[in-house]
C-alpha cells in the first residue's frame, strides 16, 4: 500500500477532533466522488452449497476426537474431517500463515475502488458479526464455528442481505489459502477490517471448523433495527452479552452505511465511515436527532446536516438509562471505547466455538499493514 495513504491514515487516526479529523475516506474523496449510492461491484454470489456438502460427506468419516496443543503452532492431532485433511497434507498453519491471510485480506479491503466509501472494511466486519451473532447460549447453537451463512437457508435471511459481497471478497482469499476454515477466514476478515480502519488490536484464535447445512440457524436471531431497548436486550442477552457490552458492540456503527437495497435504511452514522472512532457515541449524544421524512423505514436524521442517520435501535441507547451511561462513558473516552470494543469483539467472534477446538489457549494479535510498512 501506498506509504502516503498509510501515514496519512495513522495521523488522521490520532487527530483529536472528530470534525477536524480528515479520514482516509475523505482523503480518497478528493480523488473520487464521495458516493452516496451503492455502486456494488459484487463478486458472484457464492453458491457452493453442493460443493461443501460433497466435501462434507467425504470428510465426515474422518470425525474423531482430538486435542489441540497450546503451543504457537496449531493442532497436534486432528478432530474433524477438515483437520484430518490438514494432517494428511502434513500442513499445520502457524501464526505466520495466518498473518499472511490477514495481509491478503488487508489488501482486498483497500482494493475497493469506488465501492461505497472506498473500503470493503465495513461490509467485511458486518459479515463477521452476522456469522457470530446467531449464537444462542442455552442451546449452544449458532455462532462463528460452522460458517453456516455459506448455505442458502441462512444466507437468504433478510438480515444477511448484501453479505454475498463480503463472502465473495474473502472467497478470493480462500482460493490462495485453501486450508483455512470459513469461520476462521470470516472472523479474521472482521479483525483485519477493524485494525486496518484504525481500530484497536483484536485478539484472535484459530480453530473453527466448517459445518453442514443442518447447522444453519433459524431466521430471527439477529437484531431487528426497527425495534427498541427490550429487543436489543433479548437478542444480545441470548448471546451472553450484558448492557455495557451491547453499547460497546454498537460502536461498530461508526463504520459503514445502510443501503436501501439491503436493509431498506439509508446513509452513514458518522462523517468518517472508514475509520474506527468513538464518534458514533458523540453524535448520538450531541446532535439533535429527528425522524427522517422520507418514503422508507423509520430512521433518524441529524437535524443539522440531514446527512447522517441513526436506526431506532441506535437511538434506543440514549433513551434507556442503563445504556446511556455507557454511551456517555465511550463518548468521553475513546481509549476506554477501544479497550472495551477490542474485548467484546474478541468475545463475539469466539461465540459457539467449543474450548477444545482452539488451536492455542492464548490468542494471537496480528500486525496491521502500516506497522509492517514502517518496519
Ligand atoms: C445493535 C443491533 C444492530 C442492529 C439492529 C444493526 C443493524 C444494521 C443495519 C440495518 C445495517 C445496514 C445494512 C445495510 O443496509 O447495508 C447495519 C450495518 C452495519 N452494521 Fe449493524 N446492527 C447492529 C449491531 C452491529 C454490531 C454488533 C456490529 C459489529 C460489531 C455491526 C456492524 C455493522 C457494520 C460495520 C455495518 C455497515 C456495513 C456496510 O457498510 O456495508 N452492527 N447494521
Amino acid at each position: 500500500m501506498n506509504t502516503l495513504v498509510s501515514s496519512f491514515r495513522s495521523s488522521a487516526r490520532r487527530a483529536p477532533l472528530a470534525s477536524a479529523r480528515i479520514t482516509k475516506a475523505s482523503f480518497r474523496s478528493s480523488f473520487r466522488k464521495y458516493s452516496t449510492e451503492s455502486t456494488e461491484a459484487p463478486p458472484p454470489k457464492s453458491s457452493n452449497t453442493a460443493l461443501y456438502a460433497t466435501i462434507g460427506l467425504a470428510l465426515v468419516g474422518g470425525l474423531g476426537y482430538y486435542t489441540y496443543s497450546s503451543s504457537d503452532t496449531a493442532a497436534t492431532t486432528a478432530k474433524s474431517g477438515v483437520q484430518a485433511t490438514k494432517a494428511a497434507l502434513k500442513f499445520t498453519p502457524t501464526k505466520d500463515d495466518y498473518q499472511k491471510v490477514y495481509n491478503k485480506i488487508a489488501q482486498k479491503i483497500d482494493d475497493a475502488g469506488d465501492y461505497d466509501d472506498g473500503s470493503f472494511g465495513p461490509v467485511l466486519l458486518r459479515l463477521a458479526w452476522h456469522s457470530a451473532g446467531t449464537f444462542d447460549k442455552e442451546s449452544k447453537t449458532g455462532g462463528s464455528n460452522y460458517a453456516t451463512m455459506r448455505f442458502d437457508s441462512e444466507a437468504s435471511h433478510g438480515a444477511n442481505n448484501g453479505l454475498h459481497i463480503a463472502r465473495g471478497i474473502v472467497e478470493q482469499v480462500k482460493k490462495e489459502f485453501d486450508w483455512i476454515s470459513y469461520g476462521d477466514l470470516w472472523t479474521l476478515a472482521g479483525v483485519a477490517a477493524i485494525q486496518e480502519m484504525g481500530g484497536p488490536k483484536i485478539p484472535w484464535r484459530s480453530g473453527r471448523i466448517d459445518g453442514f447445512a443442518k447447522d444453519a440457524t433459524p431466521d430471527g436471531r439477529l437484531p431487528d433495527a426497527s425495534q427498541a431497548h427490550d429487543h436489543l436486550r433479548s437478542i444480545f442477552y441470548r448471546m451472553g452479552f450484558n448492557d455495557q457490552e451491547i453499547v460497546a458492540l454498537s460502536g461498530a456503527h461508526a463504520l459503514g452505511r445502510c443501503h436501501t437495497d439491503r436493509s431498506g435504511f439509508e446513509g452513514p452514522w458518522t462523517f468518517s465511515p472508514t475509520t474506527v472512532t468513538n464518534d458514533y457515541y458523540k453524535l448520538l449524544l450531541n446532535e439533535k436527532w429527528v425522524w427522517r421524512k422520507w418514503n422508507g423505514p423509520k430512521q433518524y436524521a441529524d437535524k443539522k446536516t440531514g446527512t447522517l442517520m441513526m436506526l431506532p435501535t441506535d437511538y434506543a441507547l440514549v433513551q434507556d438509562k442503563a445504556f446511556k451511561k455507557w454511551v456517555q462513558a465511550y463518548a468521553a473516552d475513546e481509549a476506554l471505547f477501544f479497550k472495551d470494543f477490542s474485548a467484546v469483539i474478541a468475545k463475539l467472534f469466539e461465540l459457539g466455538v467449543p474450548e477444545a477446538q482452539w488451536a492455542t489457549s492464548e490468542p494471537w494479535t496480528f500486525k496491521s499493514s502500516n506497522e509492517q510498512e514502517s518496519n
